[in-house]
């Protein structure tokens, strides 16, 4: 189950808060692994628009802390707030910055088995 799916289950669940804490901490963990790739992948093979990219998943790191910050702390954050942010975000970033990397990607032909 996807993590937006978990997140969308636990919409006006009563133990909601706890759930969330959960979520935010896997969704972390996977988000902070697949930007780390993203951004070895744009400075091994020269991608020009590495540090606007770089700053987008900046931004998004500080978005989840923020949140994950305030549902630790006891705050009864909305899963619908958490859903809004994580969804409209990676729908922008893989519409826009994504796609310019992959079109890189594709243009050069740049096989990205070598880097796994
Ligand atoms: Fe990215």
């Amino acid at each position: 189950m996807s993590l937006i799916a978990r997140l969308e289950e636990i919409v006006g669940h009563p133990d909601s808060t706890a759930r969330l804490n959960e979520i935010l901490e896997n969704l972390e963990l996977y988000i902070e692994a697949h930007f780390e790739y993203e951004e070895s992948i744009m400075r091994r093979v020269g991608f020009p628009c590495v540090d606007e990219h770089s700053k987008q998943h900046q931004d998004m790191r500080q978005h989840l802390r923020s949140l994950s910050a305030l549902a630790g702390g006891g705050f009864a954050v909305p899963p619908e707030h958490a859903i809004q942010l994580v969804e409209g975000w990676l729908n922008w970033h893989l519409d826009g910055a994504d796609r310019r990397l992959s079109d890189f990607l594709k243009e050069r032909r740049i096989d990205l088995s070598k880097f796994v």
